[in-house]
């Protein structure tokens, strides 16, 4: 591997150890790569590196040992050297306080690994929800050529002759035995036949909603965003992605050439589309950041407005992901969008968006799952920012997934101070509360110090879900998870712990929420409002910060939700 003085170093030759003599530094490093088994001309190769996010507490990884050899299968298969490295991986129900907080912290794990080892392209295999963005977002940064590989959905299981699926079918479960309606025996038969295969949740939740934006933005092969996890196409999709990676090396197209406002607008489209998840905005919004990529919540209603809802998931419809890949996936929802999409996009296969399409015009499209645009199930998108006095730069609603009577409320406020509160007061049955009342969350953002959790989904008190209540408005500047449904305003912006207007809200004020207007603004005159004002922040002033390590480097940089929840010394200056 004798680089000439005019070519730029490959493989092993890249990021040299810094000790003041180049040719020192390779031989040493030869001689170090040398003791692991390798052939000289093996060690001459280009480097693949492999980003593997396995791990003993991440259920939806653990197919990743076996995707692992179909990947090195491909780039060996191609003249490449496979050489995989660990990173941070967020086991989706595994992380205290809650993993969106540390996706900034796997981001970082990612762009510097990427950056420093000698690999001239990387393929990222991930899937469940936050090491999606967290990867892209790392490697966005790193700029370095690199592909993508979800592990892929789950299969659904079997209880009493219904199909199940985490995640929608374990709420919808809690829901009915929080009523009474299901027994304790049968929770916990449940409990064993929610997750029953490797793979990431089963519905279009946040893993499978990044998965298939990541397919859109041109950062994955064509087709394999929604390929179950246990399929062998699964794996032929590995293998096809490896001998990709080794293609990518040589022809260096890099994720700022994929990553573009174009291909960022047709992720949005695709994400209303599908009636995707509300943590979607979130973590496209911060991998867009890392390119420099702006997307103001005007934009994302525009987009809304002018985009249909064409797939039949759950959460918002009936379906899962195997029938989702069935019916013809991405291609399929692709196919039916494009007049709507950018079409000179490029991809990681360096073919157009376009090209990519033209090459499977004929994909088999199943109506019942992937609804054309003249029948659509929604005529517009999943999602829409609200925007008033209650969120002065906003709040995310899953339209697709709410009770559409409750789209224009006027209620009176039913305030939970922190997640504590919620837990010790919401089943109490003197809890002064009723159906038409507005449920909200404080303290449960960004930097309230929970990580800003999936507590939007706030339960139906219990006395009004054994009433027979199955949906309320509820309020927070929490998120939810993308398998979740109901009538919910999250992200609200500023949060609470920020000094938003969120944080001023009390128990018998009046909301209004209005879905024709983008409105959601708090009834209470100026006066009022400025008076608790300034007891807030008496009160925060008070409140105690981490003094170290990643949690001081957390509450410190941490932006708002509508700058993606990045840190701000991460995001790109601009482009
Ligand atoms: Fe991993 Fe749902 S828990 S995707």
């Amino acid at each position: 591997m004798t680089d000439s003085k005019n070519k730029p170093p490959i493989g092993l030759s890249r990021q040299l150890v810094s000790y003041g003599d180049k040719a020192f530094s390779l031989y040493m490093r030869r001689s170090f790569a040398s003791s692991m088994g390798y052939l000289p001309e093996t060690l001459s190769k280009p480097v693949v590196g492999i980003a593997n996010s396995a791990s003993g507490f991440n259920n939806c990884h653990r197919h990743f040992p076996e995707l692992l050899e179909a990947v090195k299968r491909g780039v060996l298969q191609a003249g490449g050297l496979p050489i995989d490295f660990p990173t941070v991986s967020l086991g989706e129900a595994f992380l205290n306080p809650t993993s969106l907080m540390f996706r900034n912290l796997m981001a970082m794990d990612v762009e510097e690994m990427v950056r420093a080892q000698p690999m001239d392209s990387v393929v990222l295999m991930g899937g469940c929800d936050k090491t999606v963005p967290a990867q892209l977002m790392g490697a966005v940064s790193a700029n370095l050529p690199a592909i993508y590989l979800v592990g892929g959905p789950m299969m659904t299981g079997r209880h009493k002759g219904e199909r199940l699926g985490a995640c929608t079918d374990c709420r919808r479960f809690w829901a009915s035995y929080r009523a009474g309606k299901v027994s304790d025996a049968e929770i916990h038969q449940v409990e064993g036949r929610l997750a029953t295969t490797a793979g990431t949740c089963a519905v279009m939740g946040t893993a499978s909603t990044m998965a298939c934006i990541t397919e859109t933005l041109g950062m994955m092969l064509p087709g394999t965003a929604a390929i179950p996890a246990v399929h062998a196409d699964r794996l032929r999709a590995a293998e096809a992605t490896g001998i990709a990676a080794v293609r990518l090396a040589q022809t260096r197209i890099t994720p700022d050439r994929i990553v573009t406002r174009k291909s960022v607008e047709n992720a949005v489209r695709v994400l209303m589309a599908l009636g995707g998840s509300t943590n979607a905005v979130i973590h496209l919004t911060a991998v867009a950041g890392r390119a420099g990529i702006d997307i103001p919540l005007t934009w994302l209603n525009e987009l809304s407005d002018s985009t249909p809802v064409l797939v039949n998931l759950k959460p918002t419809g009936s379906n899962y992901m195997e029938d989702f890949y069935a019916a013809g996936g991405m291609s399929g929802v692709l196919r039916e969008l494009k007049p709507l999409l950018h079409l000179d996009c490029l991809t990681v296969t360096g073919e157009t968006l376009g090209e990519r399409m033209a090459a499977d015009a004929d994909v088999y499209i199943d109506p019942a799952v992937i609804r054309p645009t003249q029948d659509p199930i929604e005529p517009v998108g999943g999602l829409v920012a609200l925007f008033g006095s209650l969120a002065p730069q906003g709040a995310i609603f899953k339209r697709s997934a709410a009770d559409k009577a409750l789209f224009e409320s006027e209620g009176r406020a039913v305030v939970f101070s922190s997640l504590d509160d919620l837990a010790a007061r919401i089943d109490d049955p003197n809890l002064d509360v009723n159906a038409n009342d507005i449920l909200v969350l404080q303290n449960a953002g960004p930097t309230s110090g929970t990580g800003m959790p999936e507590a939007g989904y706030l339960p139906i008190p219990g006395k009004l879900a054994r009433a027979g209540v199955k949906d309320i408005v509820r309020i927070s500047d929490a998120r939810m998870s993308g398998t979740a449904f109901g009538s919910i305003v999250l992200h609200v912006t500023p949060e609470s712990a920020a000094g938003g207007p969120l944080a001023l809200v009390h128990s018998g004020d009046r909301i209004r929420l209005s879905i024709k207007e983008r409105r959601l603004d708090l009834l209470v005159d100026e006066a009022e409002l400025k008076r608790r004002r300034a007891a807030w922040e008496l009160q925060a002033k008070q409140r105690s910060q981490p003094q170290r390590g990643y949690a001081q480097l957390y509450q410190e940089h941490v932006l708002q939700a509508d700058k993606g929840c990045d840190f701000d010394f991460l995001r790109a200056a601009g482009r």
